[in-house]
């Protein structure tokens, strides 16, 4: 495999824990680049279903190494609870797993800023985020004073951190939030640290080691192009680079060493959260994608909002991360439906818009212009060949891929590994 960065195209959730699953065995090394324990990737392995937020999926894989880029935001606790209850499900980590000495932590501070920050917002200001830290997190590291994983084993951390909760303390009360106990903060920092020494190291030379000697890297995306911060629904969007560039900022991969980018999305549309969303579902057709598709957050369990497949925001997707490839997964979720949509443009005061446009306050305007398909009737489920696909499935994923622009790679029709048919991956 040549070094792939895998991206979702939508607004998370897309199934990027299920095609990371799928491709890890022609990796060597699976790396994450942003985000943080916001993410919730499952991986349906047998009758075994894990759910993971910050250790790459590819951990399920004997003997591949996985990486915690510089660009990821790392909660020590959190992390030794994932490590944990990998290793009680016979799991190891040992040896092959990574977390850059660049990655700034977060701290329960910043959960708690981002809590009441979101608590005392208007309505129209709330952004629904995960409530993980991961904004004033990444606030603190664009500000110069956050803490990185490798202060976390240095003897500097007990000051570096006493700093930091002086004058967040402030903060929090005055924004009418209980403050931080700094010595019960360090127990557990000091605690997840012990544990977390032996995987801390310059994942960027280990990378750069892995590249001249020609392993195969797998960039492992978290969220969707529509929550990066700075191409994403702004300010509905989480606080990351989420779309391909990042994979280069958050390893320290350069852009030559990489190949080609892999889009997964969904063959509907998801999102959870506030913010706009076009082609949103407030009718039968949403429940049923929800109930069929089991639309309920892998982190905070809250239900996804459901729409129609958003072609604008596909192509969009397809331009700012250079997609190669779809990974178009949960097809089969829409086996019931007599007849399927597809946007592919939105209007807004009589302009037609065929890119997602800057302003959120047009984006939440938009109506979608919709094409309409009929619906194919019959289960998707067992389908391991692209060939036995109901012809009206057929004509709809092709559509889909013609609208978006982009060739079709992998066809997901279940959350199992053998529900996958690799047409041209
Ligand atoms: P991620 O965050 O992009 O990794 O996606 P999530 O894991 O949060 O959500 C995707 C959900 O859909 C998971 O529960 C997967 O097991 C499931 N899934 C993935 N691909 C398929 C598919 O093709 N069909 C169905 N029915 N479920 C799928
Ligand atoms: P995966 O990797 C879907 C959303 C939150 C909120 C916004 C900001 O599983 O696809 P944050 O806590 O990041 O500040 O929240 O981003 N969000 C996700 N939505 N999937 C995710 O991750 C998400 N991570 C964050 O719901 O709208
Ligand atoms: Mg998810």
């Amino acid at each position: 495999m040549p070094n792939t960065v895998l991206v979702g195209a939508q607004w998370g959730d897309e199934g990027k824990g299920k095609i990371i699953d799928v491709l890890a065995d022609e990796a060597d090394i699976i790396v994450r680049y942003q985000g943080g324990n916001n993410a919730g990737h499952t991986v349906t392995v047998g009758a075994e279903k894990y759910v993971l937020h910050l250790i790459p999926s590819c951990i399920l894989h004997p003997g591949k190494h996985c990486v915690i880029g510089n660009g990821v935001v790392v909660d020590p606790v959190a992390l030794v609870k994932e490590l944990t209850e990998l290793q009680a499900r016979g799991i190891s980590a040992e040896g092959r797993f990574h977390v850059s000495d660049r990655a700034h932590i977060v701290f329960p501070y910043h959960g708690l800023l981002d809590a009441t920050r979101e608590g005392n917002a208007r309505k129209e200001r709330k952004i629904g985020t995960t409530k993980r830290g991961i904004g004033p997190s990444y606030s603190d590291k664009a500000s110069r004073i956050g803490l990185r994983m490798g202060d976390l084993i240095d003897p500097a951390f007990d000051d570096l951190l006493g700093v930091r909760v002086e004058e967040v303390n402030k903060v929090l009360q005055a924004m009418g939030a209980d403050p931080v106990d700094l010595a019960q903060l360090l127990d557990a920092y000091h605690a997840a640290g012990k544990v977390l020494a032996p995987y801390i190291v310059d994942t960027t030379s280990f990378l750069d080691v892995a590249c001249r000697a020609n392993k195969r890297i797998l960039f492992e995306g978290a969220q969707g192009t529509m929550l990066d911060i700075d191409f994403g629904s702004y300010p509905y969007v989480t606080s990351s680079s989420t779309t391909a560039g990042g994979a280069c900022t958050g390893t320290g991969v350069p852009p030559q060493r990489i190949s080609r980018v892999i889009g997964v999305i969904k063959a509907y549309t998801t999102r959870v959260g506030e913010g706009p969303f076009p082609t949103e579902l407030h009718d039968e057709v949403g429940k049923t994608l929800s109930r069929e598709g089991n639309e309920f957050g892998a982190t905070t369990g809250r239900p996804r909002r459901c729409g129609w497949y958003d072609a604008v925001v596909a192509r969009y997707s397809a331009m700012v991360n250079g997609l190669d490839f779809l990974a178009v997964t949960k097809l089969d979720v829409m086996d019931s439906l007599p007849v399927v949509k597809i946007c592919v443009a939105y209007e807004c005061d009589g302009v037609l818009y065929d890119t997602v446009p800057a302003s959120i306050r047009t984006l939440e305007r938009c109506k979608p212009v919709y094409e309409e398909l009929p619906g194919w009737l019959t289960p998707t489920r067992d389908v391991t060949d692209l060939k036995d696909l109901p012809a009206k499935a057929r004509a709809y994923v092709d559509r889909l891929c013609e609208v978006t622009g982009v060739k079709l790679g992998i066809l997901s029709v279940g959350p199992k590994r053998a529900s996958t048919l690799r047409v041209a991956l």
